[in-house]
């Protein structure tokens, strides 16, 4: 068995080896003055079981890095190449849902076959469907492997969890009958076309402690306002628990100045920079 992990995330990388009581094997990988990526392995991988551990986000250099990578490693004769891939950027444009757009999933799974891959190790795809994209064994992880047990520190008498919207019901529930509590729900919805968007509370989070449960984290506007909406409607402490942190844009700015005390998130996805307002489990045992 050999380890490699890609430039995305390689503080994962580190820890996963860890975990196995081994290090990362030797791996170059450098850019060229015009942006091409070079990538050499280091050391004989001749019918190795080789893992390559890369986030696909940022998206479009570490989705390159990771394809030349199971490249140079078929071609370097191993015998088994399994992409350990965290965070599976692109995994939301996974069917066309308007006219004339990509399916962008479905190029990324084809592109990771035709790269030569046996095998993906992935975790909370945005849609589980995706696994069927390919011919190969996909390897489904969930976030709620370790963020279930982070939770149960809190005092869980007085807590509901919060599916931010309809998209993220079915994970919230799971979340709330393993840490067994109440679920809430909110429904957003616009009444009419040009009018303010109403975001309907079902269930009780009034005198509560709620968390909010989401898969991804982006720019933060479906967590900050869902936990405006719960201030409103009289919650207590308020916090938030997502699997995979990309915290573009404005993210950092709305989280700090929400009534939100605590994201929770995992390390899928390195932090852009540390925050009091963020904590971070690591998903390297799993
Ligand atoms: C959407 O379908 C996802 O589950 C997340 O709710 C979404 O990606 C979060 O995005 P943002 O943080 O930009 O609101």
């Amino acid at each position: 068995v050999a380890i490699f992990g890609g430039r995305s995330n390689p503080a994962l990388a580190r820890k996963i080896a860890e975990s196995y009581g081994t290090t990362l094997g030797e791996v170059t990988i450098r850019d060229f003055a015009d942006g091409e990526i070079y990538v050499r392995f280091e050391e004989s991988i001749r019918g190795a079981d080789l893992f390559i551990i890369q986030s696909t986000h940022p998206s479009a250099d570490n989705w390159m890095e990771l394809l030349l990578m199971i490249d140079a490693a078929k071609r370097a004769s191993a015998a088994r190449v399994t992409a350990v891939m965290p965070y599976f950027g692109y995994a939301r444009q996974e069917r066309k849902d308007q006219p004339r757009v990509s399916i962008a999933a479905k190029l990324t799974a084809n592109m990771l076959t035709t790269a030569g891959v046996d095998r993906i190790l992935t975790m909370e795809l945005h849609a589980p469907q995706i696994q069927g994209f390919f011919d190969v064994p996909v390897d489904h992880l969930y976030g709620s492997g370790v963020l279930i047990d982070y939770l149960k520190q809190f005092d869980l008498d007085n807590f509901v969890v919060v599916a931010p919207d309809v998209g993220a019901l079915k994970m919230a529930r799971a979340y709330a009958q393993k840490l067994g509590v109440n679920l809430a729900l909110i429904d957003k919805r616009r009444p009419r076309q040009n009018e303010a968007r109403v975001m309907n509370i079902i269930g009780d989070v009034e005198g509560k402690n709620v968390v909010i449960i989401d898969d991804i984290v982006d720019t933060a506007g479906t967590l900050t306002r869902a936990a405006r909406a719960l201030r409103e409607k009289g919650a207590l402490e308020i916090m938030a628990a997502c699997t995979h942190g990309l915290l573009s844009g404005p993210a950092y700015d709305r989280i700090e100045a929400s009534p939100m005390e605590r994201l929770i998130i995992t390390d899928t996805i390195p932090l852009k920079r540390p925050s009091e307002s963020i904590e971070v489990v690591s998903v390297a045992g799993l």
